[in-house]
């Protein structure tokens, strides 16, 4: 078998901190309650989807933006340490790097408040910065933790340069329509597909409307998750993908894993169609974990696991890893 082609990959994104307590239940306003387990981690949706596509086997650069505090030279020298190239991060002098805090009951409801701090002042200069290692890359993700202008920069960079452009856009805003022109493909979950079409997302049918909406304005590729499985619509026609049978905790990370895996895959040349089943498969790993990264499957597993897929889909015990 000939090698397999590097995939080379471009993310514009948010990084934070995420510290998240696990407790036997939710806290009420203005109440305390003890919780069992915390985790500290490396987080925000530009920095999980630039680990998921290294640990997948990609070169994978990050351009954002962290504070000059401890904890964003942590992050850089984390993200460094997970194979991601940080040069292009830049550091702010004002604002703190961004800080998620996180809480979960056992059944893996959760809430979270967020302070974006220097997310927010990804600029347009940082990005334009940047512009010959973004063209220098096969696919580009962004998502909407830094500003709006920043990433439609990235974004004409990109196709400036031909290259393929994938949105994942969350957290959902109302976004202008020559945005959704620009992107190859869009990857968002029921809630941002609520948010963007109007459309609730409950099953296949409903999400392969709220797609059709998404490809009516001009949108070339549509993956929508809805509860069941990832709905791929395009103009070659359209993929259901019904959920694995994981032994699931918690989907945090899972979205930005799938997201990031569809660009490897493409990144080395493989089909549409076939990225979406590798994306599949990465991001059911992917909910097996508390934690957005730890999480994140490294590329013998999401390839053993695609070599079982097949047995795994027709039966109901779930499968570990
Ligand atoms: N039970 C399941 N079995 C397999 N895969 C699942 C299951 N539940 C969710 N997934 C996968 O996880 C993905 C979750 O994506 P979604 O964007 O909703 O995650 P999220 O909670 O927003 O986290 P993120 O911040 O990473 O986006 C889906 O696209 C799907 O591929
Ligand atoms: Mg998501």
């Amino acid at each position: 078998m000939a090698p397999r082609r590097q995939a080379d990959i471009l993310v514009v994104g948010g990084i934070n901190t995420d510290f998240l307590v696990q407790g036997p239940r939710l806290p009420r306003a203005g109440e305390n309650v003890e919780g069992h387990l915390f985790l500290e981690s490396l987080g925000g949706k530009g920095a999980n989807a630039a680990v998921a596509a290294a640990r997948l086997g990609a070169r994978s650069t990050l351009v954002g933006r962290v504070g000059m505090d401890a904890r964003g030279l942590a992050l850089l020298e984390q993200l460094e340490g997970e194979g991601v190239e940080t040069r292009a991060v830049s550091r702010d002098p004002g604002f703190s790097t961004g800080v998620v805090l996180e809480m979960v009951d056992e059944s893996g409801r959760r809430q979270s408040l967020s302070a974006e701090g220097a997310n927010r002042r990804l600029a347009v200069a940082d990005v334009i910065a940047a512009e010959a290692r973004i063209t220098s890359a096969d696919v580009l993700l962004v998502q909407l933790e830094v500003p709006l202008d920043a990433v439609i920069a990235a974004v004409h960079i990109a196709r400036a340069a031909g290259m393929h452009v994938v949105l994942d856009p969350a957290p959902p805003i109302t976004l202008p329509e020559e945005l959704l022109e620009a992107v190859h493909i869009i990857r968002l979950n029921d809630v941002e597909a609520e948010v963007l079409t109007g459309l609730e997302v409950v099953d296949r049918d409903s999400a392969r409307r709220a797609a059709e909406n998404l490809l009516r304005r001009g949108v070339g590729t549509a993956v929508v998750a809805a509860p069941e499985g990832n709905l791929l619509l395009g103009t070659e026609g359209e993929l259901w993908l019904p959920n694995l049978p994981v032994d699931w905790v918690d989907t945090t990370g899972a979205g930005d894993a799938f997201s990031a895996a569809l660009c490897v895959a493409l990144g080395e040349r493989r089909s549409l169609a076939d990225a979406a089943r590798f994306a599949h498969a990465t991001a059911a790993l992917a909910t097996m974990r508390l934690g957005a990264l730890s999480g994140l499957p490294n590329r013998e597993q999401v390839d053993s696991f695609m070599a079982r897929v097949d047995s795994l889909a027709l039966s109901t015990e779930p499968v570990t890893w």
